[in-house]
């Protein structure tokens, strides 16, 4: 059985570009096993991130993920069985925000930043699938 779930978060200030490296990193290494592929997005300080696997591999590193003192606020903003996944080419895809069109981003939000605590679960959903749609999607699988 397959879920989709997606959450956001606000990163402390000591994450930089090394410690979201490593994020990816520790990504790549640990989703193949679980059975997990997935999107991460870091703007600005926020996270937003895709998770799809199998239920009690998602609920699990999901759970993880939240005790991470990497990030705080962690919001649940979606949860679904899912017949098919979306991101089966991503071990951890990322989101190249210097690819982003930020008519992408005004598309679905009231200004051209990535705020997913401002609008719905299913916005920022469309948004990546956008995103895929459009190859603003990195990361080898
Ligand atoms: C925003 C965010 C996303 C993360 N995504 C994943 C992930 O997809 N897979 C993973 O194994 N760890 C992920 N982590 C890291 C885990 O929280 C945890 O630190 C890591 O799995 C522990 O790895 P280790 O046991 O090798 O130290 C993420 C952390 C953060 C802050």
């Amino acid at each position: 059985m397959l879920v989709r779930l997606m959450y956001a978060s606000r990163a402390v200030p000591a994450v930089d570009q090394d410690r979201l490296l490593a994020i990816l990193r520790q990504s790549k290494a640990h989703n193949p096993t679980l059975g997990i592929t997935g999107v991460l997005c870091f703007s600005e300080g926020i996270f937003l991130q895709v998770l799809e696997g199998g239920r009690s591999a998602v609920n699990r590193l999901y759970n993880r993920i939240v005790a991470d003192p990497c990030h705080t606020d962690v919001e649940l903003l979606c949860y679904e069985e899912i017949g098919e996944r979306r991101f089966a080419g991503w071990s951890m895809g990322q989101v190249s925000m210097a690819r982003l069109n930020p008519a992408l981003l005004l598309k679905y939000s009231e200004r051209p930043v990535l705020d997913p605590y401002a609008v719905s679960g299913a916005v920022s959903m469309a948004l990546f699938d956008e995103l895929i749609a459009t190859a603003s999607i990195v990361g080898q699988p």
